[in-house]
């Protein structure tokens, strides 16, 4: 099958889906130890690209979950970040004193992960907020940041699969791909 320029004879398996898998229980437990609380933790996904390790994630929380989604568009049809964020919808409850968990698929140049915790300080001022990544590309970053827990660092390669997409494709693999150069 060719999608565009990309054909999916050509992806290589980067991350299985097994070795996705194997890491959330573990993530899951980390991040509520973190929390160190019995309330509820508020978790944002950030649509499009985190749905399939967000999803997968709260499935082995023991707190009560709250899950709210919030849309940005960062790279738009490239596979270099474009530096032009756009922030599509980000409607919320009241997050005031709350505990929140954000809820990314990869952290690369830094530049959503700056704009999300600023905004979540700035405006919703919650009681504790923690930033997971699934994938971190620490070698592309341009902003001093990084997330309080990610699964995998990942070098400068541009992945999809799992949430992440090329053109809107590829979303829907469960594991992350990248087509060699
Ligand atoms: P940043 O603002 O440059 O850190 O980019 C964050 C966003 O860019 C992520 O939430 C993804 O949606 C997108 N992105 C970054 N790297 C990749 C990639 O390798 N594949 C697909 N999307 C990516």
């Amino acid at each position: 099958m060719t999608l565009l320029d990309k054909d999916i004879k050509d992806l290589k398996v980067l991350i299985s889906e097994e070795e996705i898998q194997k890491q959330l229980p573990q993530l899951a437990k980390n991040i509520e130890k973190a929390f160190n609380t019995n309330e509820e933790i508020y978790v944002i996904c950030v649509l499009k690209g985190s749905i399939m390790f967000c999803v997968d994630l709260v499935k082995h929380f023991k707190n009560p979950i709250q899950m709210e989604f919030i849309r940005i568009s960062s790279y738009g049809h490239e596979t270099k970040s474009t530096n032009n964020l756009q922030a599509i919808d980000l409607t919320l409850p009241n997050l005031n004193n709350k505990n929140v968990l954000i809820v990314e698929d990869i952290i690369d140049t830094g530049l959503t992960a700056r704009f999300l915790t600023d905004l979540f300080r700035i405006k919703h001022h919650p009681k504790k907020l923690i930033f997971a990544s699934l994938l971190n590309k620490k070698c592309a970053r341009q902003i001093d940041i990084e997330p309080d827990f990610h699964c995998f660092e990942i070098d400068d390669k541009f992945v999809v699969g799992y949430g992440l997409d090329y053109k809107g494709y590829y979303r829907n693999l469960p594991y992350i791909g990248y087509f060699p150069i």
